[in-house]
């Protein structure tokens, strides 16, 4: 296992639409190492989602750590190759999000609360689940890598950029306004 190096904005890779994986690549020797190195990056850096072309490989793959649930408790890394999203309730919510290839910033973005994945996991087998709030925004943010697409692209008011220190300072959301925190 080996923590990779994270791209950051303004390098072409995060910008490039990634390419899909084959179900028979999923198993290769060099995509499992790839899915290892990402969980250690991740972990490395705090994250709680990473996506492959955050560390220079333009492949549809991307990790996110998924709260235990009572259905899997010891299930919390959840592999996502060739992911498809669809969303079931357009309202939108608002959260704070950060990236670790935008370090240092975060931006207030709004999502369709509750959406549809359809991905194969890392042994290539077909799954899908259902996300809402907190974990809808943390997939759309995710996925949106795998199509060059930066959480800064979808901040719809730029007085809603901040450094995380000022963010700290004078942005912290409060309970009454209905926002939540999403962090790197
Ligand atoms: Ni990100």
């Amino acid at each position: 296992m080996a923590i990779r190096k994270v791209a950051r904005m303004g390098h072409p890779v995060l910008r490039k639409v990634a390419r899909d994986l084959k179900p028979e690549e999923i198993q290769s020797a060099e995509i499992q190492q790839l899915i290892e190195d990402m969980k250690a990056t991740m972990r490395e850096y705090g994250g709680i989602g990473i996506a492959a072309p955050q560390v220079h490989e333009s492949v549809q793959l991307a990790l996110i750590d998924l709260p235990p649930s009572a259905e899997e408790p010891g299930q919390s890394l959840t592999v996502f190759v060739n992911p498809k999203i669809k969303v079931l309730d357009k309202e939108e919510q608002g959260y704070w999000e950060g990236c670790l290839s935008v370090p240092e910033l975060r931006g207030l973005v709004f999502r369709p609360r509750k959406v549809e994945v359809s991905y194969l996991d890392e042994k290539g087998k077909k799954q899908s689940f259902v996300a809402e709030d907190f974990l809808a925004t943390v997939v759309q943010h995710e996925l949106d890598h795998l199509q060059g697409i930066l959480f800064v692209d979808r901040i719809e008011d730029m007085t809603k950029l901040a450094f995380l220190e000022e963010y700290q300072r004078y942005c912290l959301p409060k309970p009454e306004d209905g926002i939540g925190e999403l962090g790197d």
